[in-house]
């Protein structure tokens, strides 16, 4: 890879203090310019719209990490169980590939195929609220949004709940190893332990399913997709269960605290969601567009030169895409600084863009929807016993804690 010394570069700093709790200031910079070059990064930025919607929709570029050429050094070729975990995912597999295996779970997750689990998740999201009752105040992270997710999946696979809380350890790991490089070599053991110990779970949860299949259930009409040779491989099959666990878990919880945030911050909105409670879908994709929790965005690999929106990225380079950012820009969204759930939500990029949309995005919204409109049913003299606190994390804007008075 030859090194182009008039490259643009850009200063760009997430560690900076204060960039977690609000990193719009600094998106707002970075879309002043088109594709820069963020050399502490080795990456490329893009944080403006069109830029970044045109290198999700462009088959030049991969999410296969392999094709990076700083794989071997910067990367995450250092575990076994990362190494199978990844190869076999859906953002490694060839094209025809990921297209065969999304297809075995997306019937699942259409808006109709989700709506069947409402009744499921509103007495998971109850259960939480009884357990809060009593309480004069709560975490919404930790006493609520954090149960509701990894539940959810667990229940569409049929998992034992008794499995949730290795399985959100295991997710945490699983989100983490696809950002190695910004890891400490300590934060590495623990992701490595995490994914290897997550991984022999996932195993063992199958091969009980394969013994006693369930009728009806997702996962055991995966293990007959395996089982009939062609339509899933093994491997395959263990890199999916944990693409659905994994994708819907921390997500989803923040959706939800931010979801919470972003309407005790704004009393007269909610004040109009409880006049029209359909509302609350507005709010849900207005959280997503205007406060996204996403810290960096998402990642594509150049499988050849390419040149675009100013900049000559060279295979194997890689280019983060600042999903957070093309929200605000107002090339796509009029008037982007502004809160508002009525706006036309068509046409986001919260949940990614082209072959890799996200696949679990009907769900995530109808967990939202339903966690949210609950908490506020029934707790509505609920308000802010503390601002939030934010953590460390490679990826997303960690809400660690975020206390509230239920006022009942
Ligand atoms: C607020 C919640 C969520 C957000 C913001 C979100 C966001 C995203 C985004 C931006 C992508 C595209 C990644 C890329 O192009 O590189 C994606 C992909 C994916 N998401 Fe989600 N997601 C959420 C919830 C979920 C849920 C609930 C599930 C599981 C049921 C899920 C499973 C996946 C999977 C498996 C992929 C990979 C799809 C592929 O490569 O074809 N996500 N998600």
């Amino acid at each position: 890879m030859m090194l182009d010394s008039s490259r643009p570069t850009v200063d760009f700093n997430p560690s900076a203090p204060g960039y977690t709790e609000d990193p719009y200031p600094v998106y707002a910079r970075l879309r002043e310019a088109p594709i820069r070059y963020w050399a502490e990064g080795h990456s490329w930025l893009a944080s403006r719209y069109h830029d970044v919607q045109a290198i999700l929709r462009d088959g030049r570029f991969t999410t296969d990490s392999r094709a990076w050429a700083l794989a071997s050094s910067l990367g995450s070729s250092s575990s076994p169980e990362i190494e199978e975990l990844n190869r076999h995912g859906l953002f490694s597999l060839p094209d025809r590939d990921h297209a065969r295996v999304r297809k075995l779970v997306s019937p699942t997750l259409t808006p109709r195929a989700v709506e069947r689990l409402r009744p499921e998740i509103q007495r998971i999201v109850d259960e939480r609220l009884d357990a809060a009752a009593g309480k004069g105040v709560i975490d919404v992270v930790h006493d609520f949004a954090e149960h509701i997710p990894v539940r959810v999946i667990g229940s569409m696979l049929n998992i034992p709940p008794e499995l949730d809380a290795s399985f959100h350890r295991f997710a945490d790991s699983a989100v983490k190893q696809l950002f190695l490089m910004l890891l400490s070599a300590e934060e590495r053991e623990r992701v490595f332990a995490g994914i290897r110990e997550g991984m022999a779970m996932i195993h063992e949860v199958i091969e009980a399913r394969r013994k006693r299949p369930i009728e009806g259930d997702t996962l055991t009409a995966l293990i007959q997709a395996e089982e009939q040779g062609d339509r899933l491989s093994k491997p395959e099959l263990a890199s999916l269960v944990t693409a659905l666990l994994v994708g819907g878990s921390e997500t989803t919880v923040h959706l939800i605290a931010f979801t919470v945030l972003n309407l005790l911050k704004r009393p007269e909105v909610l004040a109009q969601v409880k006049e029209d409670p359909e509302l609350m879908k507005g709010v849900v994709e207005e959280v997503l567009r205007f406060d996204n929790f996403g810290k960096l965005g998402v990642f594509r690999y150049a499988k050849e030169d390419v040149e675009i929106g100013g900049a000559r990225i060279a295979k194997g380079e890689l280019v983060i895409l600042f999903l957070a950012a093309a929200l605000r820009d107002e090339a796509a969204h009029a008037a982007p600084d502004r809160f508002d759930p009525r706006r036309d939500a068509a046409g986001s990029l919260a949940f990614g863009n082209g072959a890799h949309y996200c696949i679990g995005a009907n769900l995530a919204r109808l967990e939202a929807q339903v966690a949210v409109s609950s908490i506020f049913r029934r707790f509505p003299g609920m308000t802010i016993a503390s601002p939030p606190t934010f953590g460390a994390h490679p990826a997303i804007r960690k809400m660690d804690s975020f206390k509230v008075h239920l006022g009942a």
